[in-house]
Formats: structure tokens, sequence, C-alpha cells
């Protein structure tokens, strides 16, 4: 069976070193993630959320702890295992959307499929697919100029999923979009979080990003401080009260 734990953080820290001061941007941090689960990041600006995403990510080292995703340690891994493993676990979607110029949507979606070498073909048809999913289809042939912002973050989102990730991070999706776009974007990743099982976690200054979401937790200088659980977890399936025995059952189970 497939751990239920996704993202398991054990007292990571992260010290930054600015122009000779240090930088405690992380200490001793603890995070668990269920998978299907969608987690927001809040807090104010330098608390730490960016460097916590990317730790937990690998797309930044840790000095000490350990980050165990899908149950396997980061720091036990290559750098090239690591890169391979983002690529095809991971999906990130960040605030200035990241998307080539030069590229159409279609392009700029399978771009990162074909660079960690998906046959042509079949990164096409994903990120076809991908681009139907989070409803710009009809964009595909669009180069990000001649797109809106919320079809630009859907382009994003499109490309997080193409390679049917087990995680997609967001740093600020919503950071420049109007309010209008930054509503609808919460609500494509939510019906994604609810459709497809996948896990978020959302780095994000938006109450109402925060509110869609089963939990936010708060950060400040570098610690998590409060947790705040909006859904309740589902009952594993194993976990479910057994129908109460029935007599003969109790009696055959006191002569074994
Ligand atoms: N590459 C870096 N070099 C030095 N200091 C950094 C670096 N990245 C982040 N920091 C510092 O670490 C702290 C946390 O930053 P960050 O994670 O970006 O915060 P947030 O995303 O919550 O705004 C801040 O004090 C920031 O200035
Ligand atoms: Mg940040």
């Amino acid at each position: 069976m497939e751990s239920d734990i996704v993202i398991e953080a054990k007292k990571v820290s992260k010290t930054y070193d600015a122009a000779g001061t240090p930088v405690r941007a992380l200490q001793s941090v603890d995070l668990t993630v269920r998978r299907g689960e969608m987690v927001a990041v809040m807090g104010p600006s330098g608390c730490g959320k960016t460097t916590l995403l990317n730790c937990l990510s690998g797309l930044d080292s840790i000095d000490e702890g350990d980050v165990l995703i899908e149950g396997v340690s980061l720091k036990e891994m290559s750098d090239r295992e690591r890169t391979k493993y983002r690529a095809r676990r991971m999906g990130f979607v960040f605030q200035f959307y990241n998307l080539l110029p030069v590229l159409n949507a279609v392009e700029n979606v399978e771009l990162p499929q074909l660079v960690s070498r998906v046959d042509p073909k079949e990164a096409r048809e994903r990120s076809e697919a991908a681009l139907e999913l989070v409803g710009v289809a009809g964009q595909a042939n669009h180069r990000p100029s001649q797109l809106s912002g919320g079809q630009r973050q859907r382009v994003t989102i499109a490309r997080a999923l193409a390679s049917n990730p087990a995680i997609v991070w967001a740093d600020e999706p919503t950071g420049d979009l109007d309010s209008q776009n930054a509503v609808d974007i919460t609500k494509l990743m939510r019906r994604l979080n609810e459709e497809q099982n996948l896990t978020f976690v959302i780095v994000t200054h938006d109450i109402a990003v925060g509110r869609a979401t089963d939990r936010i937790i708060r950060m400040a200088d570098g610690v998590i401080v409060e947790e705040l659980l909006l859904k309740a977890p589902e009952p594993e399936p194993e976990a479910e009260p057994e129908p109460a025995p029935k007599p003969e059952r109790e009696i055959a189970a006191l002569t074994v």
C-alpha cells in the first residue's frame, strides 16, 4: 500500500549567509503532509515560507534535519536523482509563471517533459490533456504575451500537472492576479486536489486561498507557530470502525 504520508520534514534547519550575517530562515521545522492534503503556508514576508517550500521540495539544500518525500530521504539522493525525482513526481507553480515567451502554451507545458526525455508524442498528448483539464485547451497555440494573467497561471498549472506528479508546490500562485482570477485559480487547484487526490503545498499571503485548503500552517521567524485544521482528514478505509462482531464470531474468537 502507498504510504499515507507524502511529505515528512524532521527538524529541518536552514541558515543563509547574508553578506556575512547568518539568517536563520528555518529553525528545526517539523511538518507532515498526508497524500491528497491541500496545505497553505502563511505568514509575514521574510518568515521563511519560500525557504520551506524550496527545502522541502529539494530545490534548496538543508543544513540540519531530514526531508522524506514518499518515504525517501532527499539527503540520500544524489543531485541527479533529486532532479530526476523532482521532474517525475513534483510540479511547481510560481507567482510570475516562469513561462518561456518564445514558446506557445502547449510547448511550454511539454518542455520539462522533453527535458526529462519523455517521448515527444506522449509529451504532446499529456500536455494537451493537461491544458484541457485546466480550461485553456483553446489557447494551446498562444504565446504567453497573448494570454491573460489567469490564463498564464492555468498554463503553469498544466505544466505542473503534465508529469502526473505526487505533489504540486505553489509559491504565491495568485500573487500576480486580480481578485476574480485569484478565486478562479484557487478553485481550480481545489478541484484538481479533490478529483486527482493531488497533494498541494501552497505558500500564500491571501487568506481566501488559505481558507480554501484543508490546513493553514502559520510561520513566523523561521518556525511554525500555529496550525489551523480546516477540514478533518478523511478516515482511512482500514481505520473505519469494524461492525460489531456477531455473537458466533465472538465465540469463535474465544476458542482460538
Ligand atoms: N538566498 C538567500 N540568501 C540570503 N538570505 C536569504 C536568501 N533567501 C532568503 N533569505 C532570507 O531568509 C529569510 C526567509 O526568506 P523567505 O523564505 O524568502 O521568506 P518568505 O517567503 O516568507 O517571504 C529572509 O530573511 C530572507 O531575507
Ligand atoms: Mg516568499
